[in-house]
């Protein structure tokens, strides 16, 4: 990869970067390189003095907070939320929420992987807390695993629901649009509040609090797929 490329991991244009290597301010293992064109292939490089994150792609997991909307170029959108070093990559949510729900939320400027998350003929589960407005009666739980029909149209695939005082936990293999809050509507209950909590076999942090940011490692990319 071209120098003034990489840099631009620091979250800056590339005529920035073509600046900064110019200007002396970059450095590949500790020597100052002023050639915006060398191929870097290995080897620490720095911005005025902080090494810059090359990674070819990033797998974040933000605990949404609610009152943000996963669409870009609002000011109460999720993408505000991210750190300015991850300004210049073309991260996509997998899987929106809406914008009273929170929770996990998987970030991600690999494609093919936001594929696997969001693809509806892959079935990943996806969990959720949810406080609904009336308790969930037997007839709710055998109409969620034998497939709900939805406004009238939609058949939901066979959901898992499960008592948790006053609360439950349901886990879909889908993600139409607004679909839990559709599938409590369907069984005349309401929506309260809504907390995704899982994907596959990765759960929300519970240390994690509303609003920050991991960086996903390989293992927990795994647990997602496992
Ligand atoms: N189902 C909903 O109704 N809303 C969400 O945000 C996610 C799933």
């Amino acid at each position: 990869m071209r120098l003034d490329k990489y840099v631009t991991y620091a979250g800056i244009s590339r005529s920035a970067a073509v600046s900064a290597i110019k200007a002396g301010r970059v450095a590949v293992d500790g020597v100052v390189v002023k050639n915006p064109a060398i191929k870097i292939d290995s080897g620490v490089i720095t911005l005025d003095g902080e090494a810059i994150d090359g990674s070819e792609f990033v797998y974040l997991l933000m605990n949404k907070p609610a009152g943000y909307v996963c669409e870009r170029n609002r000011p109460d959108s999720v993408f505000n939320l991210l750190p300015e070093k991850y300004s210049r990559r073309n991260i996509s949510v997998c899987g929106r929420l809406d914008k009273d729900t929170e929770g996990m939320l998987l970030l991600s400027d690999d494609g093919d992987f936001v594929h696997r998350i969001i693809a509806p003929a892959k079935h990943l589960a996806k969990t959720y807390l949810v406080r609904p407005k009336n308790p969930v009666t037997d007839a709710d739980i055998k109409a969620f695993e034998s497939g709900l029909r939805i406004d009238g149209g939609d058949v939901c695939r066979p959901a898992k629901i499960e008592r948790s005082g006053v609360d439950a936990f349901v886990t879909i293999t889908e993600g139409m649009y607004h679909q839990i809050k559709r599938m409590f509507e369907a069984v005349d209950n309401e929506v309260l509040y809504l907390r995704r909590i899982k994907t596959g076999g990765l759960s929300l942090p519970e240390t994690l609090s509303p609003g920050e940011i991991l960086r996903l490692s390989e293992k927990d990319l795994s647990r997602i797929f496992r």
